[in-house]
C-alpha cells in the first residue's frame, strides 16, 4: 500500500504520533458523534456511581472516525488504565492469557480489529467476558486438565471496521454497541479549528471549511490535510492559513474538491472505462488497480458509498451518477445507470 494523504488508516509511526498529539483526551473535548457521546456520558457516570467497571463495549464503523480515541477517553473518564491490543496480534490463546491475567479491576482492554481474532482465541475470550474467568488447558492426552483461572473485572472494548464479519456469539457479549459514522462538514471544520489551535497556527473560517469539505468525513484525514496546509503556509511565509493557500496546497497534493485523490479517480474511471460503469465485482476492480481487495473495501469504498459515487448491487459495484458528474463524464449508454 502506497502512502495516501487521504487514507483513513495510519500510514506510518510518525503519522500515528501526530494523530495522538491531536487526539481529545476528555469527553468534553470530543467534537461530533453526539449520540454516542451522550450515551457514553450516561454509562460512564452510572458505572462510576455504582463503583463498577464499565460494560463491555463494541465500536464499529469506518477507520479514522475516533473508535480508538473513544476507548482512551473511556479509560480517562473512568480513571483506569488502558491496554491496547489487536485481533491480528492475538493468534494464540497464550497471547491473550498473558494480557488477561495481568489486568486490574476496571482496566480497559482495547482490541482493535476484533473481527480478526483467531477462532480459538475468540472462544477463549467468551468466559473472560461473561464470568471473568478463563479455562486453560494444561498438559496433553491422558494428562490434560482444565485449569480455571479467575480474572479481575475488566472492560473489553472491541473496535472493528467490519461489523459484518463478527460472529454472533462475540457480538452478543458486548453490553453496549455504538456505530461511529462519518462526520458532517461543520463538525470537521470545528475539529480543524481545534487542531489548528493545538498546532498554534491561525486559520480563516473559510479555509477551515475547505479543508473540512475535502476530508472525506474523517477527522484523521482532516488533521492530516491541516498539517500539509500548515507546512505549505510556513514555507511560503503565509502567517494565517487562508482559503487560497488551502486550494493551492491541496491541488499540489492532488486532492480535488470532493476529497478524492488519484487512486479514487482511477478506481472510478477504471469502472467506467473497463466495465461500462458496472456492475463489476470488487475483485476485478482490485486486480485492475493492482490493489488489495481489503484495502478497497475497508479504506476506500465506505466513503465513496457514503457520497453515492459508487453503489453496491447484488451483481457488483456500479458507478453512481454523482461520480460521473464530479468527473465530468457522460452517462454511459446501455449501462446499469441508464436503467436506474
Ligand atoms: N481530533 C480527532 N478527532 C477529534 C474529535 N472527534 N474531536 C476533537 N478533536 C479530534
Amino acid at each position: 500500500m502506497r502512502e495516501r494523504i487521504v487514507t483513513p488508516d495510519k500510514y506510518s509511526e510518525e503519522d500515528e504520533r501526530q494523530i495522538v498529539s491531536l487526539r481529545p483526551e476528555k469527553i468534553d473535548e470530543y467534537i461530533g458523534q453526539g449520540k454516542i457521546v451522550k450515551k457514553l456520558k450516561v454509562s460512564i457516570n452510572a458505572s462510576l456511581q455504582r463503583k463498577e467497571p464499565h460494560e463491555h463495549m463494541l465500536l464499529y464503523g469506518p477507520p479514522g472516525l475516533g473508535k480508538t480515541t473513544l476507548a482512551h477517553i473511556l479509560a480517562r473518564e473512568m480513571g483506569t488504565r488502558i491496554i491496547v491490543s489487536s485481533g491480528p496480534s492475538l493468534q494464540r490463546t497464550g497471547d491473550l492469557m498473558g494480557i488477561l491475567t495481568n489486568l486490574e479491576d476496571g482496566d480497559i482492554l482495547l482490541i482493535d480489529e476484533v473481527h480478526r481474532l483467531a477462532p480459538s482465541v475468540e472462544e477463549f475470550i467468551y468466559p473472560a467476558m461473561e464470568d471473568f474467568k478463563v479455562d486453560f488447558v494444561v498438559d496433553k492426552g491422558a494428562f490434560a486438565r482444565v485449569i480455571n483461572v479467575p480474572l479481575k473485572k475488566f472492560t473489553l472494548v472491541g473496535a472493528t471496521t467490519r461489523a459484518g464479519l463478527l460472529t454472533a456469539p462475540l457480538r452478543d457479549r458486548f453490553g453496549i454497541v455504538h456505530h461511529v459514522d462519518f462526520y458532517p462538514f461543520e463538525e470537521l471544520a470545528d475539529i480543524v479549528r481545534r487542531s489548528a489551535g493545538i498546532l498554534d497556527v491561525k486559520i480563516d473560517e473559510e479555509a477551515a471549511s475547505v479543508i473540512a469539505q475535502r476530508s472525506r468525513g474523517t477527522p484523521r484525514v482532516a488533521n492530516r490535510l491541516l498539517r500539509r496546509v500548515r507546512d505549505y503556509c510556513q514555507v511560503n511565509g503565509i502567517e494565517r492559513i487562508d482559503k487560497q493557500s488551502v486550494l493551492d496546497s491541496l491541488k499540489m497534493e492532488g486532492i480535488d474538491s470532493a476529497g478524492l485523490d488519484d487512486l479514487d479517480r482511477r478506481l472510478l474511471t477504471t469502472m467506467v472505462d473497463y466495465y461500462k460503469g458496472g456492475p463489476v465485482g470488487i475483485e476485478s476492480i482490485a486486480a485492475t488497480l493492482n490493489e488489495e481487495v481489503d484495502t478497497l473495501v475497508e479504506m476506500m469504498e465506505p466513503f465513496l458509498l457514503k457520497i453515492g459515487f459508487i453503489k453496491r448491487t447484488r451483481r457488483g459495484r456500479i458507478v453512481g451518477d454523482a461520480a460521473l458528474k464530479h468527473l465530468n463524464l457522460p452517462r454511459i449508454k446501455g449501462s446499469q445507470q441508464e436503467l436506474l
